[in-house]
């Protein structure tokens, strides 16, 4: 993509990516620059391949080379709970979310749904995810020890709810906000891993918890921040109750100090526009999760808002509200959604630009746009290869497809699990090994 979330080639494309191998016998015979996991060079292949001639070379014939996709926002412990029928938002916590991440205090439990999780992330092509576990730190643990295993860049964080949930969920005010900094400690900055500072949402924290967590986020200020903000209208009300000083639902965590560079909130369906403005201006970014406010009847976030405010947003799965892991199942939900809300403006969001909030505008939501969501030289060498010919159907409409847009829309519209060939994550070298 270039800078304006454009697709750049759309032909015959060499992805040139340092490996360890190749960096070993460069290294020996002269000084190099380059570092391995790193892409080196990406653009048409008849620019590049007599450059790169001596390259050992894999060959895609009539698939696509694309960025790895980005989860802005999932819940690993949720994977079981997908589907889960509830009447909106607060009885889903209540009936089926709260009572499954009651098990996370377990260890063994925790690893075991790390695995299957991480597994089912590189099996939908997503290579970065910012992630909520549960308010037991051993559900921290398991997920960054499983991560670190395969090296995947992947922030996550201990939940934060001292209120207003249930034995078996419910931290304590003092001990979380002491977890959350034993665990930074831990985990922040290791190799690949982040960790996010994650307050659930307003409604299960006490001032004291919010509080704390936004004096958190101001000492270790390059740490991520992540909760929920106006997703549902029964959730709201009940926030006014608990916070009737604060102009409105996000601006209580902005006094809380949690609004900053950063920092990721998902939903943000019921804003208005000094909320997204106030977005805008303190660099928070909206994760954006349209499976997931379809499934609950949460709403429709405003596509066009979020344009004219400048608010950043990038979408995100939610799992397990949301209803997919599959990124390109996401974007045809954001197309939909989009569409519903513009009718008067045409079609809405165009293939590239979807596939952009799924891929750079994601990076560049978490600060990370120097290291990952983009195929350029110096970025991290994680990338998806898809197949448009991966099912009967898909096969057909590809063929018809004469444009690269017609192309990716035709992966959205018709595309699954079974168009992502291969994930590739950039090997662990890269980062242990600074020169
Ligand atoms: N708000 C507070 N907790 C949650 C959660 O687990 N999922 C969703 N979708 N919204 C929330
Ligand atoms: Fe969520």
């Amino acid at each position: 993509f270039d800078s304006q979330g454009q697709p750049l080639f759309d032909s015959d494309g060499l992805l040139i990516v340092e490996t360890a191998l190749a960096h070993a016998a460069s290294s020996t015979t002269k000084a190099t620059s380059s570092r391995p996991g790193l892409i080196v060079a990406a653009g048409s292949y008849s620019a590049l391949h007599r450059q790169y001639a001596e390259v050992p070379t894999t060959h895609w014939p009539r698939h696509i080379i694309a960025p790895g996709f980005i989860d802005l926002h999932v819940h690993y412990p949720q994977t079981d709970i997908i589907g889960a029928p509830a009447d909106g938002l607060l009885p889903w916590l209540e009936q089926y979310t709260f009572p499954a991440e009651t098990h996370f205090s377990s260890d063994s439990h925790a690893q075991e749904v790390a695995v299957f999780f991480l597994q089912e992330l590189l099996r939908n092509g997503v290579t970065t995810a910012l992630v909520f576990a549960s308010s037991h730190p051993e559900s921290v643990n398991a997920l960054f020890t499983q991560a670190q295993q395969q090296h995947l860049r992947l922030i996550t964080g201990k939940v934060l709810q001292d209120r207003n949930s249930p034995e078996g969920v419910r931290d304590d005010t003092e001990q979380s906000l002491l977890d959350t900094e034993q665990l930074i400690h831990r985990w922040h900055q290791h190799e690949r891993l982040g960790y996010a500072i994650t307050p659930r949402f307003a409604p299960t924290s006490s001032h004291q918890q919010l509080y704390g967590a936004g004096e958190l986020a101001l000492q270790y200020p390059d740490t991520w921040i992540q909760s929920h903000v106006a997703e549902n209208l029964d959730e709201l009300r009940w926030v006014k109750t608990l916070y009737p000083q604060a102009r409105s639902y996000l601006d209580v965590y902005r006094q809380a100090g949690l609004l900053r560079p950063r920092a990721i909130y998902a939903h943000c369906i019921h804003l208005d526009d000094a909320d997204r403005r106030l977005m805008h201006d303190t660099h928070t970014a909206a994760a954006v999760s349209p499976t997931s406010n379809l499934f609950l009847g949460s709403g429709f976030f405003d596509f066009a808002a979020a344009k004219h405010t400048g608010m950043p947003w990038a979408l995100a799965s939610d799992v397990g509200a949301g209803t997919s892991f599959c990124p390109l199942q996401t974007m045809l939900a954001a197309y939909y959604v989009g569409r519903e809300g513009q009718t008067k403006e045409g079609l809405s969001l165009a293939p590239s630009t979807l596939w952009w909030h799924h891929t750079g505008a994601g990076a560049a939501a978490l600060g990370l746009h120097n290291h990952i969501g983009n195929l350029q030289p110096g970025l991290e060498a994680d990338f998806v290869v898809l197949d448009p010919h991966a099912s009967p159907l898909l096969s057909r409409r590809s063929q018809q497809a004469n444009t690269l847009q017609e192309q990716l829309f035709a992966l959205i519209v018709l595309g699954d699990q079974r168009a992502i060939a291969h994930t590739h994550i950039a090997p662990r070298i890269a980062l242990s090994n600074a020169l």
